[in-house]
């Protein structure tokens, strides 16, 4: 078990990536902070999945479009594991639209919780992470190549890779490796609220036939978090069969 008695808080484990992340980082030994906004019931469950492996987990509830909530959390979640080794900045938002129909409301929350809530959380997760600790966010391989409904969201996964980049070099002497993955349409998540004809559309697209399974991101994920990823930092790494290829 690689992540033996690490802690980790996964946002949006309540969601498809988040959850599985959260369900692989238990199975390789880490307790985990499982964090939600609106859906408390998924959230609860993995908790008392995560409890019967013998692993510590508790749920938290945050607005992350809310930055003191963003920082609440982080400290709740130290204060009630006593340490805090991984975070993984998974919760995020769709936001898909022409770009004559936008409001501004719209854009700022895309932009609050996608971006925001990201450099926040990590702005008050390394204070308390100890050395070698591990930063992961999930960008998505849309920045790759952007859609013309795709403007906003993929702008904020945009800015999510280049603050990778940067908070590398930023706590590369504690040796915190930072690093983002990139999904390519995955399920179960957000893009499964997609028709069933554009879900094989993408799936057509993808080089393996196939759209990407949330446990395949979460294997990665646990990658790097683990002792075995201590060589990769800075590095934005897509995750979708070739789709975006
Ligand atoms: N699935 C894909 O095809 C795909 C592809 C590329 C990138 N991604 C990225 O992967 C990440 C996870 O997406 P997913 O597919 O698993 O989507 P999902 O199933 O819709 O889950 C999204 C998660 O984000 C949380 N969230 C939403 N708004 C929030 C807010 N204001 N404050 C705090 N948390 C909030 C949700 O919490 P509640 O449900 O509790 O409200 C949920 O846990 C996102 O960053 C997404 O952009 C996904």
């Amino acid at each position: 078990m690689r992540l033996s008695d690490k802690v980790a808080l996964v946002t949006g484990a309540s969601g498809g990536i988040g959850h599985a992340i959260a369900a692989r980082f238990a199975e390789e030994g880490a307790h985990v902070a499982v964090h939600y906004s609106s859906n408390e019931k998924p959230a609860r469950e993995l908790v008392e999945q995560i409890r019967s492996q013998g692993r510590k987990a508790e749920a938290f509830q945050a607005d992350l479009a809310e930055v003191d909530a963003v920082t609440k959390l982080v400290h709740n979640v130290h204060s009630a594991f006593g340490r805090l080794d991984i975070l993984v900045n998974n919760a995020g938002i769709p936001a898909s639209g022409e770009v004559t129909s936008f409001t501004p409301e719209q854009y700022q929350q895309a932009f609050d919780v996608n971006v925001r809530a990201v450099f926040f959380a990590v702005q008050a997760a390394v204070p308390l992470m100890p050395d070698h600790g591990r930063i992961i966010n999930i960008s998505s391989g849309m920045v790759k190549r952007p859609s013309a409904r795709g403007s906003i969201y993929a702008a904020t996964k945009a800015a999510v890779d280049s603050f990778t980049q940067s908070f590398a070099h930023a706590f590369a002497e504690r040796r915190i490796t930072v690093n983002a993955i990139q999904p390519g349409p995955t399920l179960p998540g957000m893009f499964g609220r997609h028709s069933k004809e554009r879900q094989d559309a993408y799936a057509k697209q993808s080089l393996i036939g196939r759209l990407g399974k949330a446990e395949e991101i979460a294997a990665l994920a646990a990658f790097l978090a683990s002792d075995e990823g201590a060589l990769i930092t800075g590095q934005v790494i897509t995750a979708d069969g070739g789709v975006f290829s």
